[in-house]
């Protein structure tokens, strides 16, 4: 295995629980992985219910660091609109895909809602 490929494709990323607990993880770029599934697979409390559909609101989460991720897809929009806890900076997880511009990325898990 190239290990300097390996640290090209990768990126840090801190995930604050809900208890406020930040975890730094290691992304890969190369994957096609979004936040959702990176914090499943590190056993982070996000259950993805619906797979990455944009229709459970279960990743939602905030950027708490100040890199531009685009604008929310329509999708992400709708779901958001009825989701609890939206604030300005929410996000869903599953509509975010892990790129070189997520490196010292700070996202903060929202609360469960209903
Ligand atoms: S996993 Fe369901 S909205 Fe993201």
């Amino acid at each position: 295995m190239d290990l300097n490929n390996m640290e090209e494709n990768t990126v840090l990323i801190t995930v604050v629980d809900r208890e406020g607990v930040g975890h730094a993880l290691e992304a890969p770029t190369d994957m096609g992985m979004n936040m959702m599934e990176l914090c499943k697979s590190y056993e982070l409390p996000v259950e993805g219910t619906c797979g990455g559909m944009a229709m459970c609101a279960s990743c939602h989460m905030y950027i708490i660091s100040d890199h531009d991720l685009g604008i929310r897809n329509d999708d992400e929009e709708a779901m958001l609109d009825q989701a609890f806890f939206v604030k300005e900076n929410s996000r869903l997880g599953c509509q975010l895909h892990i790129a070189p511009n997520f490196n010292g990325l700070k996202v903060q898990l929202a609360e469960v809602g209903g």
